[in-house]
């Protein structure tokens, strides 16, 4: 049985990921540290997570940090070469967060990304290497698109080119405020795709737009439906953030981004980059989200508006997927808004 190691597994996406593989048949090691607790306060741990998996027919849980070279060395030496597969999703995963410890951001994004790259370099060279990178990559870039004001929503001007199906790959990296956040997922992001390129590792970077689903630990620094809807649903008090909540995110179920790496890892590639979000598929402004929250919950948000938008924070994202359904034709989308705001829902009051 192939070994696939799955880093920050107690996470949204890290605990989509081990349920997945094991259907898949891998025999899955995790790691996490619950430092989503240390970030966002105690609300936001994933000890329940790691109860759920603890009931996996094969998963098996190393408590690591994956800042220590030490410790992460170690772990390889443990396993080596019988991992075929790593997916690494560990992350300081808030743009608002990184801003009070850049220190800490770096060591766990940038440095905790080198370390798993180079101990899989070293102990298992042939697997299959999978990077949960973000569209703050391209930091503020996408708000200088020509955008037009519309009643809920801010939207791309018809007549750009990428009106229709969204950003692609091609929009620079460079040359844009990212936040210390941005930054230090470039530097991971980069370096995912240099072992694909210098050392001929099987590496993918997926950018995601937001990633959402019933599975995530919802603060209000990081998990923005799950938040939202946590809050319609318990009557705790909501801010909107500038660019009068008509800003734009595409929002992708777990469940569809986890079914993507699957379609990765049956048929990997060296070192490419992916934008993947709920594309033109799955999206919605701050204000939209709010009614279908109000809607699915039958209850009223209690928010409140303040002018001063977050920095970097993007006015309008909608991500092509286009590249990874050209390469991966056999990928679909189960989930679209309303489907998802649903499951959360019902994740929230049970
Ligand atoms: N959720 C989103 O909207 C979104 C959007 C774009 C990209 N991403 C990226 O996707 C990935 C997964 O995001 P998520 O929403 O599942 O985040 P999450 O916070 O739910 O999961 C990350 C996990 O990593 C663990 N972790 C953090 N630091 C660690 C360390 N030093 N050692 C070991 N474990 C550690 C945390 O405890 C947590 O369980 C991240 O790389 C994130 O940047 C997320």
């Amino acid at each position: 049985m192939k070994i696939a190691l799955v880093t920050g597994s107690c996470g949204l996406i890290g605990s989509e990921t081990c349920k997945r593989l094991n259907k898949e048949g891998f025999a899955v090691v995790g790691v996490d540290n619950d430092m989503r607790s240390y970030f966002f306060g105690p609300e936001a741990s994933t000890a329940k997570t790691l109860a759920q998996l603890g009931k996996l027919s094969v998963y098996h849980h190393e408590d690591r940090d994956i800042r220590d070279w030490d410790s992460v060395e170690g772990l390889y030496k443990k396993f080596g070469f019988a991992v075929g597969l790593v997916v690494h999703t560990a992350a300081q995963p808030s743009h608002d967060w990184a801003a009070k410890e850049p220190r800490t951001d770096f060591a766990v994004n940038a440095i905790g990304t080198m370390n798993l790259l180079e101990a899989t370099r070293l102990y298992c060279p042939q697997a299959t290497f999978i990077f949960t990178s973000t569209n703050k990559v391209y930091g503020d870039t996408p708000n200088f698109l020509p955008l037009v004001e519309k009643e809920t929503r801010w939207e791309l001007a018809e007549d750009h080119p990428w009106h229709e199906k969204g950003i692609d790959e091609t929009m620079s990296i460079d040359r844009s405020k990212h936040s210390i956040f941005g930054a230090s997922k470039v530097a991971a992001d980069v370096m995912v795709q240099e072992y694909g390129k210098y050392f001929g590792m099987k590496t993918g970077v997926f950018r995601g737009g937001c990633l959402t689903g019933p599975a995530h630990a919802g603060a209000e620094l990081h998990g923005f439906l799950a938040y939202l809807m946590k809050c319609t649903v318990t009557g705790k008090p909501y801010t909107v953030f500038g660019y009068k909540g008509k800003q734009v995110r595409d929002n992708i179920h777990s469940h569809d981004l986890v079914d993507a790496f699957v379609q990765f890892i049956r048929a990997p590639r060296a070192g490419e980059v992916y934008n993947l979000g709920g594309g033109r598929h799955s999206n919605c402004s701050m204000l939209e989200a709010i009614q279908m929250c109000e809607e699915i919950s039958g209850k009223k948000l209690e928010w409140t508006y303040k002018e001063e938008n977050r920095i970097g924070d993007h006015i309008w994202w909608i991500s092509d997927v286009s590249k990874f359904q050209e390469h991966y034709p056999e990928w679909k989308y189960q989930y679209d808004l309303r489907t998802t705001l649903e499951e959360i829902h019902a994740a929230c009051i049970a």
